[in-house]
């Protein structure tokens, strides 16, 4: 990143400039998907590992997409086609993979704290895919970017995440992202799913959806994270629904202008009815589309070091750290 980070963990604590510098990158890099050759050779010799031992579609596919994009090569594990599935940890899973060398690593695990671990027991870059209900940084980044191509500034936006709050490492990730940057951030939901604490970060809460979209500029809707619920949160989706599915008429509250993003996957008719995922004012598939660049900028950011003194722009056309020339092989 612009500073001496090695890993992208989460996006607490990160200044607004490091935020900033990968908005900028991924910007830069956005009109790459739109080529005929959508090939950088920024990346060209580099390795990275896609860690995936919690299910995942967008996520894994754009890292994958970022990394050959930008010529490194991938490799993509997942729990079920690895020695975890015979009893190795993820200790000796992750020593394993770091002693063949990789560039870095990108891990998605269901408990909180995964990523941070392996960044304290080996040696290359590690990015949070996705850690439990802590963190998702890639996935605020990506939505900091779309916010960002759609209104003028960060400060004083109104932007209103509403659902699953208690299990979201997307609420988390955008919250601390959004403040960081000027944003004013309300949560809404039930309350069995809102966490008081939250308002330590500067979060305003909200248990009636149209009062927390009265007036917004971003409404971001989330899903029920059924996978990491224990006991009951409300008493049936159904009722869910009937008080937090943001519809045409509930979305009449908010700014004429708004946006609405969802991370994916959704569930419609839950959170967000058809007609509003798919409607005018939905950002849903610029999203996933930022989703590639943000994680060419991410890769590019954390592997090619500012300290080697070789890196440039990454849109140069040339590889960041060559390998033929380093061999003496090359012009
Ligand atoms: N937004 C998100 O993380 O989606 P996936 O679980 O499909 O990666």
């Amino acid at each position: 990143m612009a500073t001496n980070n090695r890993h992208l963990l989460g996006l607490e604590g990160v200044s607004a400039d490091d935020i900033t510098v990968l908005l900028d990158t991924a910007e830069s890099l956005t009109e790459v998907s739109r080529r005929d050759v959508k090939k950088l050779p920024t990346l060209r010799g580099k390795t990275v590992i896609n860690l995936f031992l919690e299910n995942s579609t967008r996520t894994r596919t754009s890292f994958e997409i970022a990394a050959k994009r930008m010529s490194a090569d991938t490799i993509n594990i997942s729990a079920s086609t690895s020695s975890l599935s015979k009893g190795e940890t993820l200790e000796d899973t992750a020593r394993n993979l770091a002693a063949m060398a990789p560039d870095a690593i990108v891990v998605r695990h269901p408990a909180a704290g995964a990523a941070r671990f392996l960044a304290e027991i080996i040696d290359c870059p590690i990015i949070n895919a996705g850690d439990g209900a802590h963190e998702h940084p890639t996935q605020a980044l990506l939505d900091l970017l779309t916010i960002r191509q759609h209104a003028k500034s960060f400060e004083g936006l109104v932007v209103t995440i509403v659902g699953d709050i208690l299990h979201s490492r997307v609420a988390r990730s955008n919250l601390y992202g959004l403040k960081t940057l000027g944003a004013k951030v309300r949560l809404a939901g039930p309350p069995s799913l809102l966490p008081r604490e939250l308002e330590q970060f500067g979060a305003e809460l909200h248990y009636d959806l149209a009062e927390a979209v009265r007036g917004a500029d971003v409404v971001m809707m989330l899903r029920i994270q059924r996978e990491r619920q224990v006991g009951n949160f409300f008493p049936s989706l159904d009722e869910y629904a009937s008080y937090y599915c943001l519809t045409e008429d509930a979305l009449a509250e908010a700014k004429r202008e708004v946006i609405i993003l969802h991370p994916g996957p959704i569930n419609r008719g839950i959170e967000i009815a058809s007609g509003v995922a798919d409607g005018p004012y939905s950002l849903i598939m610029s999203q996933v589309a930022n989703g590639v660049a943000l994680r060419m900028a991410v890769l590019y950011q954390l592997i090619v070091p500012v300290a080697e003194g070789i890196r440039g722009s990454a849109m140069d056309e040339t590889p960041a750290s060559p390998p033929l020339r380093a061999a003496g092989q090359g012009g």
